[in-house]
């Protein structure tokens, strides 16, 4: 809105209307005489048009005119967005008391009377003009302040917003570190009894091997033990019980290497990372989770199993945050499992061959980590939306659009790296950590 309150008091322009050439003239030279930019009209017919079109800070207005007189401008004035505002003072005669009640109950300001009193008519103009200013500059001060007061709220709202999703991308990051404890705290009381069994086995299997021996010795020595020797022999199935004695201790080794394999993928899963890098052998991260991840991969009554395909390069120890690498790692190999999945909706379930590519390579100055899957793909308009916190296709409960966000900041801020994501719909879709040496 255009500032008039520098120019209204000095130069108010003023527009008067009244049918008698008289009047009009004597008004209007007081009012130039005392400076006031005049614009003087006798046809109330064409009034409103030029009044619209010169916009006066001020107009008078005679009652008593032909055709249009005015009360009925003053009513159309007033209906008028444009005009509305501006302070309307009548003319009437002195003693005509109906016609000044009934011009102010119609909006106008102020009246004068004829014959005119000079001074009277400078000072009322006067005030109304500066009442007008007033008017102006209130006007001006709450446009700006309600716009400043919708700019604050924007802010909040955005600083609410803001403050929303660092609170989520907490709690999520301390869900994921107490399940790392936890992780970390089962897989540590596991790791005792299993070495116990462990180390027992490795006693046990010897002793066996010698009691089987001793057994043979006795049948070899003692080919007729007697009656009830041999009927016992003959109900356990000797020979069996040597032959299989020693396979099944060996696949209980077996057993618990295994064990012990998983419970130590688990502690060095969930190892927690301190406050400054470790150097780390990267691929040790994948394996472990993909290992944690089995049990998604395996094959499921309405499919196949997930083959995972593997291209390891020969790569140096990296410094890096492993724990946040392995989140990473398992919320894109996560994430690449659920599009597989979804893929096979659309599809002949059969036939499809489903893949993960996890490729790692070196150049120059970084380390190139891809994922890769042959799943659904993201439809070009929803590529540039994956990275943001929140953003999710899937159903309600199943995921929270946090994944990507989470790891896009480990890999950028924590890392100085960078994840990009390449997709082509329908076909597959591959992520890309560059992490630099
Ligand atoms: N490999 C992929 N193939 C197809 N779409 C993907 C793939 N990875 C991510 N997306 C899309 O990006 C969206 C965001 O992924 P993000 O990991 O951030 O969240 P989410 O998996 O939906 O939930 P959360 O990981 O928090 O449980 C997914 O909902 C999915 O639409
Ligand atoms: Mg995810």
């Amino acid at each position: 809105m255009k500032s008039r309150s520098t120019y209204l008091d000095a130069s108010a322009k003023i527009f008067i209307i009244d049918d008698s050439y008289y009047n009009l003239d004597i008004l209007s030279t007081i009012l130039t005489e005392s400076g006031y930019n005049v614009v003087a009209e006798m046809n109330s017919e064409i009034a409103f048009d030029q009044i619209i079109k010169c916009y006066p800070d001020l107009i008078i207005l005679d009652v008593v005119m032909p055709k249009i007189d005015g009360f009925k401008l003053c009513e159309v004035l007033h209906l008028e967005p444009k005009t509305k505002d501006i302070p309307i003072i009548f003319m009437t005669a002195l003693t005509d008391i109906e016609q000044k009640v009934k011009g102010l109950n119609l909006g106008a300001v102020d009246y004068i009377t004829k014959p005119f009193q000079k001074e009277e008519i400078l000072a009322r103009i006067q005030v109304h003009l500066r009442i007008r200013q007033l008017n102006l500059e209130l006007e001006e001060q709450k446009q700006q302040l309600e716009q400043r007061v919708q700019a604050r709220t924007a802010e909040l709202s955005q600083a609410l917003e803001n403050l929303k999703q660092t609170q989520l991308q907490l709690v999520q990051a301390e869900k994921i570190s107490l399940i790392g404890q936890l992780v970390a705290g089962v897989a540590h009381e596991v790791n005792n009894p299993i070495g116990f069994i462990a180390t027992n086995l490795y006693h046990a299997k010897n002793y066996v091997e010698d009691l089987v021996h001793l057994v043979q010795l006795y049948q070899h020595h003692f080919p007729q033990p007697g009656a009830s020797i041999e009927k016992q022999i003959e109900e356990m199935d000797l020979q069996h019980v040597l032959e299989d004695l020693p396979k099944l201790v060996s696949s209980m080794k077996l057993g618990t290497d295994s064990v012990r394999g998983i419970m130590q993928s688990l502690r060095t899963f969930s190892r927690a990372d301190g406050d400054t890098k470790k150097a780390v052998n990267i691929h040790e991260g994948l394996e472990t989770t993909l290992m944690i991840l089995q049990h998604r991969l395996k094959a499921k009554p309405n499919r196949s199993a997930i083959k995972v395909i593997k291209k390891y390069a020969n790569l140096p120890l990296i410094k890096c945050y492993s724990g946040q690498l392995n989140q990473v790692f398992m919320n894109l190999l996560a994430n690449a499992i659920d599009a597989l999945e979804d893929s096979l909706m659309n599809r002949d379930q059969e036939a499809k061959n489903l893949q993960i590519h996890v490729c790692t390579s070196l150049d120059q100055e970084r380390v190139i980590i891809q994922i890769a899957d042959n799943g659904m793909g993201i439809p070009e308009s929803k590529q540039n939306e994956i990275f943001q916190p929140f953003f999710t296709t899937k159903a309600e409960g199943k995921g929270t659009g946090l994944g990507l966000s989470i790891c896009q900041q480990i890999i950028r801020e924590q890392h100085g790296g960078t994840l990009e994501c390449v997709s082509s719909p329908g076909e597959g879709t591959e992520f890309l950590i560059t992490i630099p040496l």
